[in-house]
């Protein structure tokens, strides 16, 4: 394959070298398990819990509010499934209509378990209004789902704004930020989150490891049991070598995304600014309210994946919505939702 214009950074990312290389050790000679009490065990606990207060103090949360979990995907899970099974008498469940599909199919899932789900509409830019949220709130509200920074549009949720609500109405809020950790600035305590999940793989760590946020004092029961790791919220062995490499990401995302979100707008401006030239293409979502990394944009009388499959030719990788939806060629459920039909 020759070079190739990689821009599908959304879906998954490149290991850094640097990760790479604090991960390497626990493969090869660290390789005691967490869970051990002897010496080669202890290394590797010391490395494990060196990583949660480096991705902790990221977030501005305490160790032992993180659970290390497989990814994304199980930590929404987890989130919402583990405060559905500690909080029984709570049958309400409030999200959007554009979240990633972990928290859409975990709420159809409940909802065949009997629960009611609110699915709150966005506006023509993706965004959420708060009041919508509050107008939803029942006297039985478990939790408020909405992520940060959507996958497809790249819209910044006011998730401040939800959390403040959610704290005043005495209903958790849980957060997706997936797309957002590492990129905009997060603070779990000041932000009012109860909850957040977050994945490596999208900041240039490994896949099949993330963690759940849960602020102390709430509970949540695990969904998958064994030996009682992490606190007992999450069993099995620790992926060790992918906590630290997580670690290792979060550190390298604070200094090269975060401190550079300027630097890196303008880059996108002058892309999309090029992009726009072109007759018939719009840009999708807020101009404003939009991650630093993101550029989603429609081209009138072309297929998305024609289009796709033209510029992989070309040696330039995109997508055209969600990677885990891209195989069922069906519209864009984001798309549809800030109203742009099928063709
Ligand atoms: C917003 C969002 N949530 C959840 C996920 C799932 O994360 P993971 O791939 O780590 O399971 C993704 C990644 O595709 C995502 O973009």
């Amino acid at each position: 394959m020759g070079k190739i214009i990689y821009l599908d950074n959304a879906a998954t990312t490149k290991v850094d070298k640097d990760v790479l290389k604090a991960m390497l050790p626990y493969f090869t000679e660290k390789y005691g398990n967490a869970s051990s009490l002897h010496s080669k065990g202890q290394e590797s606990k010391k490395a494990m819990e060196e990583a949660r207060k480096t991705i902790a103090e990221s977030i501005n949360a305490r160790p032992e509010e993180i659970i290390f979990t497989s990814g994304g995907t199980e930590s929404d899970n987890l989130a919402i499934k583990g405060l559905a099974l500690a909080y029984p008498e709570k049958r309400h469940i409030i999200t959007s209509k554009i979240e990633h599909p972990a928290i859409l199919e975990t709420c159809e899932e409940m909802q065949k378990k009997g629960y009611e789900v609110s699915y709150i509409g966005v506006d023509k830019e993706g965004i959420i209004s708060p009041h919508d949220i509050e107008k939803a709130i029942q006297q039985d509200t478990l939790v408020v789902s909405v992520m940060h920074v959507n996958n497809e549009i790249g819209t910044i949720q006011p998730i401040e704004n939800i959390a403040a609500l959610c704290r005043k109405h005495n209903v958790f809020f849980h957060t997706d930020a997936v797309q957002s950790l590492g990129k905009l600035e997060i603070d779990a305590k000041k932000k009012n989150i109860d909850l957040l999940s977050a994945s490596a793989h999208k900041i240039n760590g490994p896949k099949g490891i993330g963690f759940l946020y849960v602020r102390n004092g709430i509970k949540i029961k695990p969904i998958i049991s064994g030996g009682g790791h992490e606190f007992g919220k999450r069993s099995g062995t620790e992926n060790v070598a992918g906590i630290v490499g997580m670690a290792k990401a979060v550190e390298m995302a604070n200094e090269k995304i975060m401190k550079n979100q300027k630097r890196i707008k303008k880059m996108r401006d002058m892309l999309l600014n090029e992009i726009l030239e072109i007759k018939g293409a719009r840009l999708n979502g807020s101009k404003e309210k939009r991650a630093c990394n993101n550029i989603n944009v429609s081209f009138d009388g072309i297929e998305g994946e024609s289009l796709l499959m033209l510029l992989d030719k070309a040696g330039i990788a995109v997508s055209t919505g969600s990677a885990c939806s891209s195989q069922k060629l069906e519209p864009s459920h984001v798309l549809k939702a800030i109203g742009l039909s099928d063709m």
